[in-house]
């Protein structure tokens, strides 16, 4: 079983200590409710790295006023059960309370931000302004406190995957910055830790998303080149299904700019509630 750190500078200490040995310490940062595709961000930093540390910490910095901070499920004893169960285990949790609480007094003496300041403003940074900035900076906490080589993030949130590439390249990180493929249920669902909360009609109307994208694919290795032919067969798709569009857009892959014919790597970005719930995926059309 892993060990269990809360303390911020324990952390440090730990890590210190891995470094000073030679240890290539790999991070992969999570809110918890682990599923699948966290694990295997966590396989793949296993084999990459020495020691593996999985931070679990619902950043609420990331959380507008109305969003689901209070209702982000969550269950701990039960994730570092999952995470005993992966080959090779992970060497430390790191499940700190609150990375706001300085001295005791919490909130209002934080005051430094990182942002990203172009990619964190389309896609899902047009319905959540503040997201990326709350993401970018925990991240960069994390990274502070942790001093990791490496780190796994998914393509399942491939914008804030490219912001925290954009980010470590621009800021001098000393960490390398791994993007690993989206993992999926059977049936193709993304899966996400948010899936729990669709009931059973609402789960299987939100599988349109990962089908319409799949459809677009093909179409566009069939020829079609038109962005917006592509997104309106996706857009009706969902809609059809019941669910409703936050947005669907093909962009660059690099920097997630709007493309209009298919010249070269989209990813295919849609966002769509299905009843309370905010579901993301994507598809990279090569
Ligand atoms: P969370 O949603 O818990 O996701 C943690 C990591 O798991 C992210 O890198 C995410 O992209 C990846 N992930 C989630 N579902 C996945 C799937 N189905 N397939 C592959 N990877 C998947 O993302 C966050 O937490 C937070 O924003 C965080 C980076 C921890 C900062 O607070």
């Amino acid at each position: 079983t892993p060990k269990v750190i809360i303390d911020k500078n324990e952390m440090r200490r730990w890590s210190r200590s891995m470094r000073a040995q030679g240890k290539v310490i790999g991070l992969v940062p999570t809110m918890g409710f682990l599923h699948m595709g966290h694990l295997s961000l966590v396989a793949q930093a296993r084999s990459l790295c020495d020691v593996v540390v999985v931070s679990i910490y619902v950043n609420p910095s990331q959380f507008a006023p109305t969003e689901d901070l209070a209702t982000y499920p969550s269950d701990f004893d039960g994730d570092v059960k999952k995470l005993t169960s992966v080959p090779g285990g992970v060497d430390v949790v790191f499940h700190p309370h609150n990375l706001y609480d300085y001295c005791g007094e919490s909130g209002p003496g934080h005051e430094s931000w990182v942002r990203v300041e172009k990619l964190e403003l389309g896609l899902c940074g047009n319905s959540r302004p503040i997201f990326f900035r709350g993401v970018a900076t925990v991240v960069t906490k994390l990274f502070n406190i942790v001093d990791p080589d490496l780190a796994v993030f998914g393509k399942k949130d491939y914008q804030q995957w490219r912001i925290i590439q954009r980010m470590v390249r621009d800021l001098d990180f000393p960490v390398k910055v791994i993007g690993a493929e989206v993992t999926r249920e059977n049936d193709g669902l993304a899966m996400s830790s948010r899936n729990v909360h669709l009931s059973p009609e609402e789960r299987e109307k939100a599988l349109s998303i990962n089908k319409s994208l799949l459809r677009a694919k093909s179409a566009a290795r069939d020829g079609q080149v038109d962005c917006e032919k592509l997104r309106n067969a996706v857009i009706q798709s969902i809609t059809d299904a019941g669910g409703r569009i936050d947005y669907a857009e093909i962009v660059d892959q690099d920097n997630l700019e709007k493309v209009e014919k298919i010249k070269g790597p989209v990813v295919f970005c849609v966002a769509a509630w299905f009843g309370k719930v905010r579901l993301i995926d994507n598809m990279e059309i090569n």
